[in-house]
């Protein structure tokens, strides 16, 4: 029978650091493309059955927010650093958020995407500000995909129409979700 060995390998005896701010922008925004990525699932398999008109700039979105997953989810392999513990709670809530709005009828869908982006750029923003002294390679993560969510906030801005009650009812529900898996995340 071997004999029982004790590990000296002093990772495990190490103090657990807190993790950056940086490393912690890099893992919401990693959740935040899964949750992107749930809700159009989501929006685009009820908006084939029920015949949406712009479920093809959907699908775009979603290639776009695939991409954004694996930039980020690279970023954090390399790093070794675990994904965010909201990262489930943004794909459900994502998809769910996805089903209802798409039950509700495409304005509401643009009213989400609108929501969703308007509040996510808000944090892009910050977060490029604060990694430009501090991380170039997390911020050259994050300017990757500005671009992509400003078009993404813009493109649905012009087919929401005008406001309603229940464009505004699904706007003031998608930021007020959006922010909150943020600030968990950022926890
Ligand atoms: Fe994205
Ligand atoms: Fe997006």
């Amino acid at each position: 029978m071997p004999a029982m060995t004790h590990s000296l390998d002093p990772a495990l005896h190490a103090p657990i650091a807190t993790p950056s701010l940086a490393m912690r922008y890099l893992r919401v925004d990693h959740a935040g493309e899964f949750g992107a990525i749930q809700i159009y699932r989501a929006q685009i398999l009820i908006g084939r059955w029920l015949g949406h008109a712009h479920v093809a700039l959907l699908e775009d979105f979603l290639a776009h927010e695939r991409r954004h997953l694996a930039t980020f989810a690279e970023v954090l392999a390399a790093r070794g650093v675990r994904r965010c513990r909201s990262f489930l709670l943004c794909g459900v809530g994502g998809y769910a958020l996805g089903l209802i709005t798409a039950l509700l009828g495409e304005r509401a869908v643009m009213a989400c995407t609108r929501a969703v982006e308007t509040v996510v750029n808000r944090h892009l923003q910050e977060q490029l500000v604060h990694l430009a002294d501090t991380d170039p390679q997390a911020h050259a993560a994050v300017a990757s995909i500005v671009r992509d969510e400003l078009g993404h906030r813009d493109l649905a801005a012009e087919r929401v129409g005008a406001d309603s009650a229940l464009t505004r009812a699904v706007e003031a529900v998608v930021a007020m979700s959006t922010e909150s898996v943020i600030w968990l995340g950022l926890r």
